[in-house]
């Protein structure tokens, strides 16, 4: 390719971020999935001067300060460890809708900090890029937690054992089929997480460790039926479910229809069911279109599957 006098290659990327699904019903901010979709589509830029410039391609009417803006709060907390004058440009078109239980805001954070950690020829590990996307959950939400962060990094199925010190388990998986569906209704996690009671019953604990373990010995060990006894919440779901409309019918006839089970995706109002096979995913979109539609909500659905990369960098040419 000729350039013509003056003009030069900016370094560039392109990144897709995955939507991901936080919790798996019982795992309470410590368990996440990637789907493969939806995706965020971000360009990262690295810039001539230093400071970070954000720009949204969406109609989402985000905040572009980048203290405000998670994408931003990630960079800076990268750039913080980096030690060497840096900037980057952002151009973010969201496709995950803020919001929505599907990690909207983790997808922004954590494609910004796989995009810049490419430019800079990747100095930092998964696991600082864990850490820095989680100053952007801080100003999503006012908590750092890493259940939609972590999958969107590592892809597939995360466990956050512990956030500080930080100890992710990427979680081996069957194949699984996800069938979600988004009313089209807002539920704010910082909401959704106020409403939520401080202190748990003893009894409800241990019902929830059980399904916490059997979960991950069902994933593990590809038995189907047990991922499926397993996805039980007598914790968060009870109080959540309330916020959205249909809840119990989706659960009950999608598992009716075939599914393993499912339950709220991360603090809502997206629900969520897996499935071992294609025809169940399918025939649970159907239960939930039918739901919807009967209920007069505005909704969308996703058949889709695991995303087992997490986010992904193409090489993009910018010519200025
Ligand atoms: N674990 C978080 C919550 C996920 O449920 O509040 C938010 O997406």
């Amino acid at each position: 390719m000729n350039l013509h006098k003056g003009q030069h290659i900016k370094q560039t990327v392109k990144v897709f971020a995955p939507a991901t699904v936080a919790n798996l019903v019982c795992g309470f901010d410590i368990l996440g999935l990637a789907l493969e979709h939806p995706q965020d589509e971000m360009i990262v830029s690295l810039s001539g001067q230093t400071g970070i410039r954000i720009e949204h391609l969406d109609a989402y009417d985000l905040p572009t300060e980048p203290e405000k803006n998670v994408a931003g709060a990630a960079l800076l907390a990268m750039m913080e460890e980096y030690h060497e004058p840096v900037g980057f440009e952002v151009s973010i078109q969201k496709m995950i809708k803020p919001g929505s239980g599907l990690g909207s805001s983790a997808a922004s954070s954590v494609g910004a900090v796989v995009g810049a950690n490419y430019l800079l020829g990747n100095p930092f590990s998964k696991d600082d890029l864990v850490r820095f996307a989680m100053f952007g959950e801080k100003v999503a939400s006012g908590v750092k937690h890493a259940d939609n962060i972590a999958p969107g990094i590592f892809g597939g199925v995360t466990l956050i054992r512990s956030i500080f010190p930080l100890d992710i388990v990427p979680v081996p998986a069957p194949q699984l089929f996800i069938t979600v569906v988004h009313p089209q209704i807002e539920v704010k996690t910082a909401d959704a997480r106020q409403i939520l009671r401080k202190e748990v019953l003893l009894k409800n604990a241990i019902k929830q460790w059980g399904n916490i373990a059997g979960l991950m010995a069902g994933l593990m060990k590809g038995d189907y039926d047990l991922i499926g006894r397993s996805l039980e919440d007598v914790i968060i779901e009870p109080v959540r479910s309330i916020l959205i409309p249909g809840f119990d019918e989706v659960k009950k006839q999608s598992i009716s229809v075939g599914a393993l089970g499912g339950g709220i995706s991360g603090s809502g109002p997206s629900i969520f069911m897996l499935s071992k096979g294609q025809a169940a995913a399918r025939a649970v979109e159907e239960v939930m279109i039918d739901v919807y539609q009967r209920l007069g909500v505005e909704y969308k659905t996703y058949v889709t599957n695991l995303n087992h990369q997490g986010a992904i960098v193409e090489p993009y040419k910018i010519i200025e």
